[in-house]
């Protein structure tokens, strides 16, 4: 009996020692402590022992419950620090790693273009401003000194809205509700989105103008030309050769278009400038006596000029950028490069 009890001590102590994990573990003391292990079945058989060795065996019994009790929470301890071990190498935060740091937007090329515009008239004493991007047939073209018949109103170029709205096509109405909402001196300039019904490489459907009004008494061609010549010298940073051209818009007189040295070929010729040296990048010219008229500005006292060009134009000569499409299709390998 007492060599049963030494086998089973031998064979439990093998096992336990090399339980490896929590479950084995719990197995093994069921095993050897419930209520169906084999000290149990030995406990039974004690009367089958003569009485004179019981007490021996009795407590050769008891030992073993006691040392397979500390046998086993000897290697439940072991156990559970391997754990938390594991568990601390899994879960370490190496400290000294660089952060992952947070990744910058920054502004679209037109934003910066438009940015950098209302940053050089404001200088000059220009207020930026806005007007509504739905407009009316009046503020678009007749306040404008658009007649009726002129093509410009034609459906191939304007999307309407219905008989009497439309999307705005130029950034002039924004002359006009400024004109009729402030009395002169006026200095505004108003950057904002217009919309046309074209779309081609140099045409989107929705791209972008300034338009720029200056009322005041004493207001002269010479003014606008300054102006114009110090503006673009600004935007492309440095001396950049300007001609004026006469032209013809409905509400300016005289108007003029404003062409720059051809920033690819600095004159020489090439496909930008269809091999004519020079861009045009500005409509201007003296308010219209008709326009000042219609808002309520007295011609004998005041004059203005005014302006207008596009800026997604600006922006590609500025960057060497060729196709306008670009900047609207948020391609981000494209953007990211500014
Ligand atoms: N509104 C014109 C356009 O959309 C641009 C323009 C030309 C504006 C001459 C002006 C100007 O103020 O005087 O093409």
């Amino acid at each position: 009996m007492l060599e049963n009890i030494q086998a089973l001590l031998a064979q439990a102590t093998e096992e336990i020692k090399h339980a490896s994990d929590l479950n084995q573990l719990n197995t093994y003391r069921v095993h050897y402590l419930g209520k169906k292990s084999p000290v149990t079945e030995l406990a039974k058989e004690i009367s089958r022992v003569p009485v004179e060795d019981r007490p021996r065996v009795g407590q050769s019994l008891n030992e073993f419950k006691r040392a397979i009790q500390s046998l086993l929470t000897a290697r439940l301890d072991l156990l559970q620090s391997l754990d938390i071990e594991k568990t601390l190498a899994k879960d370490r935060i190496d400290v000294t790693l660089p952060g992952r740091g947070h990744a910058q937007g920054h502004l679209h090329p037109i934003a910066i273009t438009r940015q950098r515009i209302e940053s050089f008239f404001k200088g000059l004493g220009f207020a930026v401003v806005e007007g509504p991007e739905i407009e009316d047939d009046y503020h678009n073209f007749s306040a404008l000194n658009i007649p009726e018949n002129h093509p410009a109103r034609a459906m191939q170029d304007t999307f309407y809205v219905d008989d009497h709205l439309l999307l705005r096509t130029h950034m002039s109405p924004v002359q006009i509700r400024t004109m009729k909402n402030n009395p002169p001196p006026l200095r505004i300039i108003a950057p904002g989105r217009v919309y046309r019904r074209d779309f081609d490489v140099t045409h989107t459907p929705m791209f972008h103008q300034v338009e720029g009004l200056y009322v005041d008494h004493d207001v002269s061609f010479a003014h606008l030309k300054y102006v114009m010549q110090s503006f673009l010298n600004a935007f492309f940073e440095r001396d950049i050769p300007v001609r004026f051209r006469s032209s013809y818009f409905p509400f300016t007189e005289p108007s003029a278009e404003l062409d720059v040295q051809c920033t690819s070929c600095y004159g020489k010729g090439c496909r930008i400038c269809s091999h004519t040296g020079w861009l045009e990048v500005v409509g201007c010219g003296m308010v219209h006596p008709n326009v000042l008229k219609e808002v309520g500005i007295d011609t004998e006292v005041y004059q203005g000029f005014a302006f207008g060009f596009g800026y997604d134009r600006l922006t590609m000569l500025y960057y060497g950028v060729n196709d306008l499409r670009a900047f609207f299709e948020n391609d981000m390998r494209f953007l990211q490069q500014f």
